[in-house]
């Protein structure tokens, strides 16, 4: 089969990875891409967000399924349009993706569903945002209701800053949602669906805050790993019951089916998991280690949800190893993130990533080419390093060692990516 990618982040270069690797796939294209994704596929320029000019895209280069990676042209009806022109695409519907594109939608399902969430109010003046955080009290979780890159979350004890994050985003013309504080270890669990079956994939630990020990703001995500070796041994099973299945019932009863992935982000509380976020696609970073670990062809697997084929297909096979990504951000992410600095040093992170001992791989996410052809950097979050390793000890090694090969001027990245799970400091 011949793919068709859609997007410009280390999530759509590892999705790329994935289906160069699948033996039933004879071609990968990208669109926009990136300079590290052009390094193994063939990257077409397109405006993501528009489904008649993706949908022609696919149709010229003889597309057999498109995979859509980020949310803004799921929310969009990117998916919608490409289907519509007879292609198998991976990503749902603008109806879905309003799991993620409505936080208040995502309530609303998962009260319908009995989905175990933190409680919320949806508020659309200041009155009733500060009636809300006195209601639950501190720490105070202030959303905006829509789209905001991950940034649109904030989590503080100062009544002051939830209400001043509130005041803007009610400025902006947002709605905003006020919850119940989620104490406890959280875990992403990207379940595959073709709008009635669901497979799991492992579960991974993202890093949100941007310094150690979850210091500052929420980014898009600093880093990951999996395994989860801490992780109660049923908790995928757990989750797939008494989230992810429910979920997609209740979609499909509704007459908005969701098929694609359905990225569950949750908190282990002391009452049990509660879902955190839903997200309509891939995590990024998260995505990078588990496509690292996935041994199932991924353009078969994509292909199946596509098609309504999940019921018939096989078990996933994984690599025991671990793996483990850091994030290299520029110069003033999440804030203001600095563009244009130039990138070195990366011909010297060139493992092969398909074993442990084969040394770190680098995703390209906010990078592109200088006016002279060198690299430059073209976003807040730069490159994802990975690796994979005999256990998370050796990953997180081996991942770091790449991360000190690359020179970006005034980049930062966190240095305790996996460190706690390492050191056996996580309980649920
Ligand atoms: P979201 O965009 O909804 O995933 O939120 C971003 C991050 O904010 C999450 O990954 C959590 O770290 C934190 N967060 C969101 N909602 C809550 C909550 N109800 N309780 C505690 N932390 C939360
Ligand atoms: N890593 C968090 C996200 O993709 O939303």
């Amino acid at each position: 089969m011949k793919t068709l990618v859609v997007g410009t982040g280390a999530r759509e270069h590892a999705i790329v990875r994935g289906l160069a690797a699948d033996p039933q796939v004879e071609a990968v294209l990208a669109a926009p891409g990136n300079p590290g994704i052009a390094q193994i596929a063939d990257c077409r320029p397109v405006d993501a967000n528009d489904g008649d000019a993706v949908a022609a895209l696919a149709q010229e280069v003889g597309a057999d399924l498109v995979v859509i990676g980020p949310e803004a042209p799921l929310v969009a009806g990117v998916a919608d349009a490409v289907r519509a022109a007879g292609i198998d695409t991976f990503g749902p519907s603008a109806e879905a993706a309003r799991l993620e594109g409505s936080k208040s939608f995502a309530k609303d399902v998962m009260n319908a569903a009995n989905v175990p969430t933190a409680g919320a109010h949806t508020c659309t003046d200041l009155d009733a945002v500060a009636a809300a955080l006195d209601a639950f009290g501190a720490p105070h979780v202030v959303k905006d209701d829509g789209l905001a890159a991950g940034k649109g979350v904030v989590v503080t004890d100062e009544r002051d800053e939830a209400l001043a994050h509130a005041k803007a985003c009610l400025d902006a013309g947002s709605t905003v949602v006020i919850e119940e504080y989620l104490d406890g270890p959280e875990v992403s669990l990207f379940c595959i669906t073709d709008g009635t079956s669901v497979v799991p994939l492992q579960p991974a630990q993202d890093f949100k805050r941007v310094g150690d020990d979850d210091a500052g703001p929420n980014t898009g995500g600093m880093g990951a790993y999996s395994p989860l070796e801490w992780a109660p041994h049923d908790l995928v099973d757990e989750i797939v019951r008494s989230v992810a299945q429910p979920t997609i019932d209740e979609m499909a009863q509704r007459g908005t089916p969701f098929a694609g992935v359905l990225y569950v982000g949750l908190a282990l509380t002391s009452k049990g998991p509660k879902v955190v976020e839903f997200n309509a696609r891939f995590g990024d970073p998260e995505t990078q280690v588990v496509l690292a670990r996935l041994v199932t062809p991924l353009g078969q697997l994509l292909r199946a949800a596509a098609r309504g084929e999940l019921a018939d297909f096989p078990a996933l096979e994984w690599r025991d190893e671990s793996a483990v990504t850091v994030v290299v951000a520029s110069d003033g992410y999440p804030a203001q993130p600095k563009t244009g600095d130039p990138i070195s040093g990366l011909e010297d992170v060139d493992g092969d990533g398909s074993r442990a001992g084969g040394g770190a791989y680098v995703l390209h996410a906010g990078t592109k080419a200088g006016d002279d052809g060198t690299l430059v950097s073209s976003g807040g979050r730069v490159l994802s390093v990975v690796a994979l390793g005999a256990d998370l000890g050796e990953a997180r090694e081996v991942a770091y060692a790449g991360v000190e090969k690359i020179d970006l001027p005034g980049s930062h990245h966190r240095s305790d990516i996996a460190l706690k799970a390492l050191r056996g400091e996580i309980t649920v």
